[in-house]
This record gives C-alpha cells, structure tokens and sequence, in this order.
C-alpha cells in the first residue's frame, strides 16, 4: 500500500516518475510514427493527378452529414495550439525539458499535430470543400479558445483528457466505418490511423487517474464527480462560421454526428461506464465521508443519463454548412 498524498503538487512529482518510466509506451518515436504524406498521393510521382482524380472519385461518393463531420473533426484537430498551452497551464504542471511530464505534452502535441495536418489535406484534395470557409472556422476556434470548466487543476483536467480522447477515438473510428460502407477505402484506413493514436493517448491519460486514485482516493473521487456534474464538453464548443455566432456552428455540427451515428448521447453514457470499470470506482478504498458521497453520485449516474438520452430524438433538421458548397 502506497502511503496517502495529499497535495497536488506531490501527486503530479510521483506521477512524474511513472511517466518517465513508461514514456517509451506512451510515445511512439518519429521514426516509427506514420506521417501524413504516407496515406495521401505523392505530388513529386507522375501519378500524382491520377491518384487525386482516383482521390476525388470517392470522396464524391460519401454522404453530406459525413462530410460535414469530417470538416468539424478537422478543425477541432487543427485547434491544436489551445490544447497544448492549456496543458502547459494546468497548476503545477512543469515546462521545463527534463520534465517527463514535458516531454509527454511534447511529444502528445508532436503526435496529434499530425491529425490535422492529414485530414486538412485530405479535404483540400477531395475537392468537396470550400477551404476558405473552413479555415476560417479554424481561427475562430484558435482565437476563442474553450472552457472546460477543469479550473486547471490536474485531477479534473486528466479525467478530462481521459474521457475526451476516448470521445475523439470513438468518433474517428465511426467516420472510418462510414466512410468505408459508402465506399471511400482511403479515407476509413486514414481515420482508423488518427483513431489509433487516439485509443493510445486514452490509455495513458486513464493511467494517470489510476495512479492518483490510488495515493489520493478521495480528492480523485470528488474530481470525477465535480467534472461529471458539469458534463464534459467537447473542445470545439465555440466552433462557429464566418457570420454565425460563437458555438452555433458546433450545434449543427454534434447534430450531423449524432444523426449519422459517428457520436452520440449514448456514446457519453457508455465512455462513463468504461471509465467507472477501468478505474474499479466501486473498489476504492481508503476514502472519506466527502469521497464515499462521490463515488455514490459517479455509480448512479449512467442510469440517469441512459434515461435521458433514451429519451432523445436523433435530430433532424439538416444544415447547410457554409464548408461546404
Ligand atoms: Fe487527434
Ligand atoms: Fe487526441
């Protein structure tokens, strides 16, 4: 049994030492890292615009709710700048280059910059959008950032990432499929690879709740509690278009997804579930009065939500996104 920590700034040094342990499994290393230019044609070969006409072809084939999806899943990659510095920011969080806790907000950032630079370029080629639009959206979500209601702490903002990059694994996969049933090969092996990194980076966030819950139970518990009482929002709240109001654009964007099944309500629901099993919540011990109160919100909450999002209507009207023409 570990001895009880109690302060954050503690907890985040004894994590440090489990993650510089375990950041060769945390990372992969560039040179084994795919790249965008791996999944997409090669401008320099003399099949370059065969390969994009090829490229075309399918990207004609898929659906306007999935297109439209693919373009919001893109800028919310794209808007990687806000997450990097607000991983940077969260109270205690060093930023020094010795720091493992550095070099995994590193060589996250390093990973996941590659997601949007893929699907940028896969949407620019597939000649179905309208770039202009979209990378407009792109700087309004840089420049209005988000709120994730963490008040920077680290308990809450790992619970966050655990849940948000389970959140964005489950939706890629989802494009994956979709995009392969209507016929565009190319796009589902490209997702399935963003999905992959994703699936990856949601293990090691999970692991470090795990590791919390187990030197400082009941500060963990009220943490999970706090996030899940004010519901996890997604990054790209505030997504808007050119004209549209701050987070409007974000609406019909989460409606084309739940419409076309790529995330939904349940979605939410089930990543909690998991999350409540991966943590063994209904085992941990060593809690107080404050904590045990937690614990019994978190274990009867997916109930709830599940009656709720029952209830919930698929929603159907459909939007026209200025993205796409
Ligand atoms: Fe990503
Ligand atoms: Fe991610």
């Amino acid at each position: 049994m570990i001895a009880a920590i109690s302060s954050r700034v503690e907890v985040l040094k004894y994590l440090e030492s489990f993650v510089a342990e375990n950041l060769s499994s945390f990372l992969k290393t560039v040179e084994e890292s795919w790249q965008p230019a791996d999944l997409l044609p090669d401008p320099r070969l003399d099949n370059f615009f065969d390969e994009i006409k090829l490229l075309r072809e399918r990207a004609k084939s898929l659906s306007y709710d999935l297109f439209a999806v693919l373009i919001g899943d893109t800028i919310t990659e794209e808007a990687l700048p806000t997450y990097e510095s607000w991983l940077f920011s969260i109270t205690d969080m060093p930023n020094n280059p010795d720091s493992a806790w550095t070099k995994w907000n590193r060589g996250w950032t390093s990973e996941e910059n590659r997601h949007g630079d893929l699907l940028n370029r896969y949407l620019f080629l597939s000649g179905r959008v309208n770039m202009r639009e979209m990378e407009a959206s792109t700087q309004y979500l840089i420049a209005d950032g988000f709120d994730l209601q963490t008040d920077m702490d680290p308990y809450r903002s790992f619970v966050y990432t655990s849940y948000q990059e389970t959140a964005t694994q489950i939706s890629h996969r989802r494009v994956a499929q979709i995009a392969k049933r209507e016929g565009d090969v190319v796009l589902a092996k490209l997702c399935g690879y963003i999905a992959g990194d994703e699936a990856r980076h949601a293990k090691v966030y999970k692991s470090f709740v795990d590791k919390i819950f187990e030197v400082d139970p009941s500060e963990m518990m009220l943490a999970f509690e706090d996030m899940m009482r004010k519901k996890i929002v997604m990054p790209a709240h505030y997504m808007r278009e050119l004209g549209v109001e701050i987070g409007q654009t974000f609406g019909h964007f989460t409606d084309a997804a739940q419409r076309i099944g790529v995330y939904t309500s349940h979605d939410y629901v089930n990543i909690l579930e998991d999350l409540i099993k991966d943590w063994k919540v209904e085992h941990i011990t060593g809690m107080n009065e404050a904590g045990e109160k937690a614990r019994d919100y978190i274990m009867a909450l997916p109930n709830r939500l599940k009656r709720v999002a029952e209830r919930m209507k698929p929603p159907q009207r459909e939007y026209k996104f200025r993205w796409i023409d």
